[in-house]
């Protein structure tokens, strides 16, 4: 917290602190933790880090191996860091480890799968993932030791028991599963990003409430001997960024 000699020299915008305290009540200001590294040090970890998230896959095949318990809840408080839309931290993040749930997991995406590719999935849509290789078939749901399912809450209840509305709740979620991935990775573990289509079966099989919607299914685990990803290229700097 600022002291209160400091809140009063702290300006926002020719705003004085004491006068966007009484503007809003709740708002209440703490240090940036925040150091600056040199100039060294911030292009190598950079170029570590480009050449860390260049080697990240998404793997489908993956070994039954057991993962540290310590590395998925470390993951899990690196997602549940992530930036939200007014802080409302729309996400729910349920870890099956248990083989009969997941076999229910697997049964039920199966099902829809089955379904997607043999006519609800348009012609574009099937032509769109063919260089991914997939088909109705996700033995991931099953051999991988951990599945973590991520939901996203459109709306919460407050501790009056009111529904609160959520804001930017995809765009929220969908950083908050950015951190998750790039978290287990970083601790050199395997990842899937898995949309089933649809996915509202996964709220019976966990038993979750109403407000927690499907969001993506992250099986996480090592990856097989011998496994193979499709050959994918991805898109240049000059074709991704523009610099005006
Ligand atoms: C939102 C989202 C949904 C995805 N859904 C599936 C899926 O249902 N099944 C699957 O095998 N891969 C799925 N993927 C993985 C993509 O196919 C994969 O990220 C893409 O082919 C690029 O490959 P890479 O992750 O190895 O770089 C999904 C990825 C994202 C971001």
């Amino acid at each position: 917290m600022i002291g209160r000699a400091e809140q009063a020299r702290h300006t926002l915008h020719g705003v004085s602190f004491t006068e966007q305290r009484a503007a809003r009540p709740s708002y209440r200001a703490t240090r940036l933790d925040f150091s600056r590294l040199p100039a060294e040090e911030a292009r190598s970890r950079s170029d570590g880090f480009v050449e860390l998230m260049r080697r990240r896959r998404s793997v489908r095949h993956f070994s039954p191996e057991p993962v540290p318990e310590p590395l998925i809840a470390n993951a899990l408080r690196a997602a549940a860091s992530a930036p939200s839309g007014a802080n409302r931290q729309p996400w729910r993040f349920v870890v099956v480890t248990d083989p009969a749930v997941k076999t229910e997991v697997r049964e039920a995406a199966e099902r829809e799968e089955r379904r997607l590719y043999s006519g609800r999935a348009s012609a574009e849509y099937l032509e769109a993932i063919e260089p991914i290789g997939t088909d109705w078939v996700k033995p991931h749901l099953t051999d991988a030791p951990v599945l973590i399912v991520v939901f996203e809450e459109p709306w919460s209840l407050d501790d009056a028991g009111e529904k609160r509305k959520n804001y930017y709740v995809r765009e929220s979620v969908g950083i908050a599963v950015g951190f998750l991935l790039v978290a287990l990775h970083s601790a050199g573990l395997a990842t899937l990003t898995h949309a089933p289509s649809p996915m509202g079966f996964l709220n019976e099989i966990l038993g979750r409430p109403a407000n927690e919607r499907p969001f993506l299914v992250v099986p996480v685990g090592y990856p097989a001997d011998g496994a193979t990803v499709p050959l994918l290229e991805k898109k240049s700097l000059e074709e991704v960024a523009v610099f005006i």
